[in-house]
C-alpha cells in the first residue's frame, strides 16, 4: 500500500516515548502539588498506553512519525532570532508563573533587566532567583494587583521614581472565566483586571516610556476577543453574566485599547503589539469548572503549547516585531483580528470611557 516500506517497530517503544514525553511534561509544569501531579501523570500514561496498546494493529513508525509532525505543528511559530535587550529594562506583569514567567526567563537571557509586576511576590521572588542564579541578571519583584487602581497607582509610582527608562511594557496578567466578582474599585473582575488594571498602568508609565530611547508596549489578548463585544452600556453585567462572554470582551478590550493609543503615539518612540499566544497549558483555568479544567489542562494536553511555546510571540513582539496596521499577532507573525476589534470609533469610545473613571 506504501510507495516505499517504513520498518515496524516494536509496538511497546511508541507509548514508552510518549509515557517518557508525557511525564517530563508533567515534571517541569508549575503550580501543582507533586501528588496530584503524578496522579494526574499516571492517568495520562494509563490512558495513553491503553489507546495505544488497542490501536496497536496501526501503530508503526509512520504513525509516529506524524504524531512528532502533529506536535510540532501544534507548538506555532518560535521566535528564532538572537536580539539582545542587553540593558534594556522591561516591566512584566503577571510574571510569577505561566507564560509571563517564561517570558521572563528568556527575556533575562537576552540581557534585559526585568521587573516582575506581581501580585504573588512570594512567587515572583522564586523565578527572581531562578532568573538570578542562572543569568547573573537584574531582575525585581514589585507588587501589582491590577484589581485595585491603588496598588496600580502605587506600583506606577515607586517606578517612576526609580528609573528614567522602560524600554518594554508587557501587559501579560490576566484572568480567565471566573465567576463574578469585582475589583477594589467595583468593577467586574476581567474587565477590571484585564483591561482597566492595565490601560491605567500603561497610561501612568507612558512619560517614562516616552523618556526611552525606542519602546514597546504589549497586551496580551487572546483569540476568545472574537466573541466579544464591549459591553458599553452594562460593564457590570446587570442584566446577565456569561463567565465565557465577559473574558472574550475583555480581551476584545485589550486590543482596542492598543488600536485607539497608537493613534495617539503615532511618530513618536513607542510601538504597540497585542498578541494571541496559542491555547497554552498555563493556571489560566483555575477557575473553569473541575472536570472542564481537567480535559482542557491534562486530557487535551498534548493539543496545547506549553508555557515556553506559548511565551514565543510576545518575545518575538518585545524584540523583533514591527508594528503593523492591525496591530495583532499570532505564532510570531502578523495576523488579522475580528472586524469589531478594528472598530476605531470603538477603540475611541472604549478610551473615553476609560480615561474617565475615578481612578
Ligand atoms: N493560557 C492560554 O491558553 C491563553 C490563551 C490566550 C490568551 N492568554 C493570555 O495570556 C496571558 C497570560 O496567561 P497565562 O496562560 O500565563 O495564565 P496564568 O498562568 O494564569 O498567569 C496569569 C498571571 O496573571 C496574574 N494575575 C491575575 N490576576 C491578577 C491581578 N489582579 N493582579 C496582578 N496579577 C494578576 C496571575 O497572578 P496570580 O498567580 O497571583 O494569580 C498570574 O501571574 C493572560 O492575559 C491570558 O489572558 C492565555
Amino acid at each position: 500500500m506504501y510507495p516505499f516500506h517504513l520498518p515496524e517497530i516494536s509496538l511497546n517503544i511508541v507509548p514508552l516515548i510518549w509515557c517518557i514525553i508525557s511525564l517530563s511534561k508533567f515534571f517541569v509544569q508549575d503550580g501543582f502539588h507533586l501528588l496530584k501531579k503524578k496522579l494526574v501523570s499516571y492517568f495520562h500514561v494509563f490512558a495513553t498506553n491503553f489507546i495505544l496498546r488497542t490501536l496497536s494493529p496501526f501503530v508503526s513508525l509512520s504513525s509516529l512519525i506524524v504524531i512528532i509532525l502533529l506536535r510540532k505543528y501544534l507548538a506555532g511559530g518560535f521566535c528564532c532570532n538572537d536580539v539582545s535587550l542587553n540593558g534594556q529594562y522591561v516591566v512584566i506583569t503577571g510574571a510569577n508563573c505561566g507564560i509571563g514567567k517564561e517570558t521572563a526567563i528568556e527575556l533575562a537571557s537576552r540581557g534585559a533587566k526585568l521587573i516582575l509586576a506581581c501580585r504573588d511576590v512570594k512567587k515572583a521572588e522564586e523565578v527572581a532567583k531562578f532568573i538570578r542564579e542562572k543569568y547573573h541578571s537584574q531582575v525585581l519583584v514589585e507588587k501589582l494587583d491590577l484589581a485595585s487602581f491603588e496598588s496600580v497607582k502605587s506600583f506606577a509610582s515607586k517606578i517612576s521614581q526609580n528609573y528614567k527608562e522602560i524600554h518594554c511594557l508587557i501587559n501579560n496578567a490576566g484572568i480567565m472565566m471566573c465567576p463574578y466578582m469585582e475589583t477594589k474599585n467595583g468593577l467586574e473582575m476581567q474587565m477590571g483586571v484585564n483591561h482597566f488594571g492595565h490601560f491605567l498602568l500603561t497610561l501612568l508609565l507612558l512619560p517614562i516610556l516616552k523618556n526611552s530611547s525606542r519602546a514597546r508596549i504589549i497586551n496580551l489578548t487572546s483569540i476568545a476577543h472574537y466573541r466579544g463585544r464591549i459591553p458599553f452600556e452594562d460593564f457590570k453585567y446587570k442584566n446577565g453574566y456569561n463567565s465565557f462572554k465577559a473574558y472574550g470582551n475583555s480581551k476584545l478590550a485589550n486590543i482596542l485599547h492598543l488600536r485607539h493609543l497608537s493613534k495617539l503615539l503615532q511618530g513618536t518612540n513607542i510601538q504597540v503589539f497585542a498578541l494571541h499566544p496559542g491555547a497554552v497549558q498555563s493556571e489560566l483555568g483555575r477557575h473553569l469548572p473541575i472536570g472542564f479544567n481537567f480535559v482542557y489542562s491534562k486530557l487535551l494536553s498534548f493539543f496545547c503549547k506549553t508555557t515556553k511555546e506559548g511565551a514565543q510571540t510576545t518575545i518575538y513582539c518585545a524584540t523583533e516585531a514591527v508594528q503593523h496596521p492591525m496591530i495583532y499577532f499570532s505564532d510570531c507573525l502578523p495576523d488579522k483580528p475580528s472586524k469589531e476589534a478594528l472598530n476605531d470609533e470603538k477603540a475611541e469610545k472604549l478610551w473615553k470611557i476609560s480615561e474617565e473613571i475615578k481612578y
